[in-house]
C-alpha cells in the first residue's frame, strides 16, 4: 500500500564544504531521509563520497541514512557502509553479478535493503527480488548528476511498481530520483510513489522548509 508521502532531500546539491550543518538545517526543516549520492566515477560518470563521510555525518542527524549507491562492483563496499551508519543501502542490479546475494548481504548487515533502476532498466529485473526489498527505486534521470529535467517514461514504471509492491502485501518504500519538483512530484505520488528524492528543488532559494513543504504538496 502506498504510504504517506516522504522526501528526502538528495546532498548533492548541499553545500559540500558544509556538509554537517546542511544536514542539520534539512532536518529542522522537516525532511524524512536524508539521500546520499554515492558515485565512483566508474558506474556513473561522477563522483561523490564515500564512507568515510557517510561516518563523518551520522553524528549530526538521528534521520535515515538512505544511501544511494551507484558504485560498481558494489559488494566489497556494503560492509564499510553499513559501519559507517548507513540505514537504508540501495544498489543497482547492474553494480553486481549477484544482486539476490547483495541483497541478502545488506539485510544481515541489519540494514534496509533497496535496488535501483535505471531508466533504461524494466520493472521486470526485480520480479524475483521484490518480496526480499524494502525499497524500490526508480531513477527518473539516468544517475551521475543533479538538475536534470524527469524522464516521463518512468512514470509507467512506478505505476507497474506499485501494483507489484502491493501485490506483495508487504510494506517497501517506492521512491522516485531525479528531476523532481513541485509538479513531477504531483506526477510521481499520484503514480504511486511514496518517497521523493530532491536535491535541486529542496536547496534551491535556501528556504529549505518552504521547499520541502512545496513536494510534499502543501
Ligand atoms: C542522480 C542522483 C540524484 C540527484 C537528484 O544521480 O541519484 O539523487 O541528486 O538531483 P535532482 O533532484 O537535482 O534531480
Ligand atoms: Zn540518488
Amino acid at each position: 500500500m502506498q504510504q504517506p508521502v516522504r522526501i528526502a532531500p538528495s546532498i548533492l546539491s548541499a553545500d559540500f564544504a558544509r556538509l554537517g550543518e546542511e544536514i542539520r538545517a534539512l532536518e529542522a526543516a522537516g525532511a524524512d531521509y536524508i539521500h546520499i549520492d554515492v558515485m565512483d566515477g566508474h558506474f556513473v560518470p561522477n563522483i561523490t563520497v564515500g564512507p568515510m563521510v557517510v561516518k563523518a555525518l551520522r553524528p549530526h542527524t538521528r534521520l535515515t541514512f538512505d544511501v544511494h549507491l551507484m558504485i560498481s562492483p558494489v559488494d566489497p563496499m556494503l560492509d564499510a557502509f553499513a559501519e559507517a551508519g548507513a540505514d537504508i543501502l540501495t544498489v543497482h542490479p547492474e553494480a553486481g553479478p549477484h544482486v539476490h546475494r547483495t541483497i541478502q548481504r545488506i539485510k544481515a548487515l541489519g540494514l534496509r535493503a533497496g535496488a535501483s533502476l535505471n531508466p533504461g532498466t524494466p520493472a521486470k529485473m526485480l520480479d524475483y527480488i521484490l518480496e526480499e526489498l524494502d525499497l524500490v527505486l526508480v531513477m527518473s534521470v539516468n544517475p551521475g548528476f543533479g538538475g536534470q529535467s524527469f524522464i516521463d517514461s518512468q512514470l509507467r514504471k512506478i505505476e507497474a511498481l506499485r501494483k507489484s509492491i502491493d501485490k506483495t502485501g508487504k510494506t517497501i518504500d517506492l521512491e522516485v530520483d531525479g528531476g523532481i519538483d513541485a509538479v513531477t512530484a504531483t506526477r510521481a505520488i499520484a503514480a504511486g510513489a511514496d518517497v521523493l528524492v530532491a536535491g535541486t528543488a529542496t536547496f534551491k532559494g535556501g528556504d529549505y522548509a518552504a521547499n520541502i513543504a512545496r513536494l510534499r504538496g502543501n
